[in-house]
C-alpha cells in the first residue's frame, strides 16, 4: 500500500482529498501546525472513515520537525496543501504569506530529496492566470500578474517547483490549479470552517441561510455578464478530492518532470445564480443588496477541463444544487462551526 503524506490535511480540501485517498486504498499521514484548522477535523475524519489517521502537528517550514514524519513512515509521495490562503490578509502581512508559503514549499522539497520521496501534488491556483479574462483558461493561457501576495506565493512556487525538477530529473511533480472549491462532504461532518467573518461567497451565503450573518452583499452588479454579476467555476470539494488521487495516479504511471492541470467544471455560474442555488436548497430567501465592485475581482473565471479529462481522466461529477445542499447540510449540523480543542 502507498502511503501518501497530505501537508494541510487538517484543513478543507486536505481533509476532504484524506477521505478520497483512503476509499482509494492508500494509507495516510497528517502533518498540520493548525495555523487554519482545529484538532476536531481529526475526530470527524475517524467517524467517517472508520479508522484515524497518523497526525504530526508540525509546521512544514521547520525542516527538523518535518524530517521526523519522513524518518518515521516510508512515504512515496506528497500532496501539498499546507499554506495561508485569505487573500485580503495576505496584503496585510504579505512576509508572513512569502515565508510560510514558499518556506514550507522549500522545506518539503528538501526533504523529499533527501529521503528519495519522488512524488508530489501541489495546490495551485487559477490566481495565476491573474486579470486575463479570455475564457476559459486553458494550461497554455500564459501567466498573468497577480493582484496580491497570496496569488504571487502560488505563481512563484510554480516556477520554484519547474527549476527544482530540472535540477533533480528523477522528481515528477503535479501542479493542480484549482478553480472555486465549494461544498462539503455528503456526512455533514467536515466542510469549510473559516475564522471570523467570511471572505468567500458560499461560506458568507452558508451563514446568512443560517441566521449567523443578517445579509449578503454581492460585490457589484454592472459586469458584462448576462445578468451582471461575476462568473467563477464553483467545483465541489470532493471533486476536486478526487482530482488529487487521479494526480498520483497519473505520477504512478508516468516519467518523471512536470505536468499541470485545471482542476474546475468548465461552467461559469453568477453570484445571483448561486445564490438562487441556495436558497433552492435551504428552502428560504437569502437576504442580499448590491453594492459596489470588490477591487481585484475579474468578472468571469472558468476551466477549460479539456487536458484534465483527457490525460488525467478526471471529470466533476457534482452541480451546483449538489454543492449548495452539500454546503447548508454542512451549516445546519456545525451551525457554529467545530469546537476548538
Ligand atoms: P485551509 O486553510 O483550510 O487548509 C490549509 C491547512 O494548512 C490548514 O489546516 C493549516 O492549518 C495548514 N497550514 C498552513 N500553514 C502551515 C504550515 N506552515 N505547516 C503546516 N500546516 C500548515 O485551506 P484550503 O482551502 O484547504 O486550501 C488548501 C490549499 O489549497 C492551500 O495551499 C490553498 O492556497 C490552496 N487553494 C485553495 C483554494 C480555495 O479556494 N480554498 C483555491 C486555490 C488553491
Ligand atoms: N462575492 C460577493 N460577496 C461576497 C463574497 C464574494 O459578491 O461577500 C463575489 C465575488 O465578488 C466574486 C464571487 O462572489 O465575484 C466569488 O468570490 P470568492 O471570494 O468566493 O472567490 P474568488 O473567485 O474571488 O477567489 C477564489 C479563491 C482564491 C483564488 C481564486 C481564483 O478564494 O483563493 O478563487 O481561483 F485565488
Amino acid at each position: 500500500m502507498s502511503t501518501v503524506l497530505v501537508t494541510g490535511g487538517n484543513g478543507y480540501i486536505g481533509s476532504h482529498t484524506v477521505i478520497s485517498l483512503f476509499e482509494n486504498g492508500y494509507d495516510v499521514v497528517i502533518a498540520d501546525n493548525l495555523a487554519n484548522s482545529k484538532m476536531e477535523v481529526q475526530r470527524r475524519l475517524e467517524k467517517i472513515c472508520g479508522r484515524s489517521f497518523k497526525f504530526y502537528n508540525v509546521d512544514c517550514c521547520d525542516e527538523e520537525a518535518l524530517s521526523v514524519v519522513f524518518e518515521e513512515n516510508k512515504i512515496d509521495a506528497v500532496i501539498h496543501f499546507a499554506g495561508l490562503k485569505a487573500v485580503g490578509e495576505s496584503v496585510t502581512i504579505p512576509l508572513d504569506y512569502y515565508s510560510n508559503n514558499i518556506g514550507s514549499m522549500i522545506t518539503v522539497c528538501r526533504l523529499m530529496k533527501k529521503y528519495g520521496v519522488r512524488e508530489l501534488v501541489f495546490s495551485s491556483s487559477a490566481t495565476v492566470y491573474g486579470m486575463s479574462e479570455d475564457v476559459p483558461f486553458t494550461e497554455e493561457s500564459p501567466l498573468g500578474v497577480c493582484t496580491n501576495p497570496y496569488g504571487w506565493t502560488k505563481w512563484m512556487i510554480e516556477q520554484i517547483l519547474r527549476d527544482f525538477s530540472k535540477a533533480e530529473p528523477d522528481m515528477k511533480i503535479c501542479l493542480l490549479r484549482y478553480f472555486n472549491p465549494v461544498g462539503a462532504h455528503e456526512s455533514g461532518l467536515i466542510g469549510e470552517d473559516p475564522r471570523g467573518i467570511p471572505n468567500n461567497l458560499f461560506p458568507y451565503i452558508s451563514k446568512v441561510a443560517g441566521g449567523t450573518l443578517e445579509k449578503l452583499t454581492v460585490f457589484g452588479d454592472d459586469y458584462p455578464t448576462p445578468d451582471g454579476t461575476c462568473l467563477r467555476d464553483y467545483i465541489h470539494v470532493c471533486d476536486l478530492a478526487d482530482g488529487h488521487v487521479k494526480a498520483i495516479q497519473y505520477l504512478d504511471s508516468h516519467d518523471s518532470g512536470v505536468c499541470l492541470f485545471n482542476l474546475g467544471t468548465g461552467k461559469g455560474t453568477s453570484v445571483k445564480e448561486a445564490i438562487a442555488a441556495f436558497e433552492k436548497a435551504c428552502g428560504h430567501p437569502i437576504n442580499h443588496v448590491f453594492g459596489p465592485r470588490r477591487p481585484g475581482d475579474i468578472a468571469v473565471c472558468y476551466a477549460s477541463t479539456e487536458k484534465a479529462e483527457k490525460e488525467l481522466g478526471f471529470k466533476a461529477r457534482y452541480t451546483i444544487d449538489d454543492m449548495c445542499s452539500s454546503c447548508w447540510k454542512w451549516q445546519t449540523m456545525n451551525p457554529e462551526g467545530l469546537s476548538d480543542n
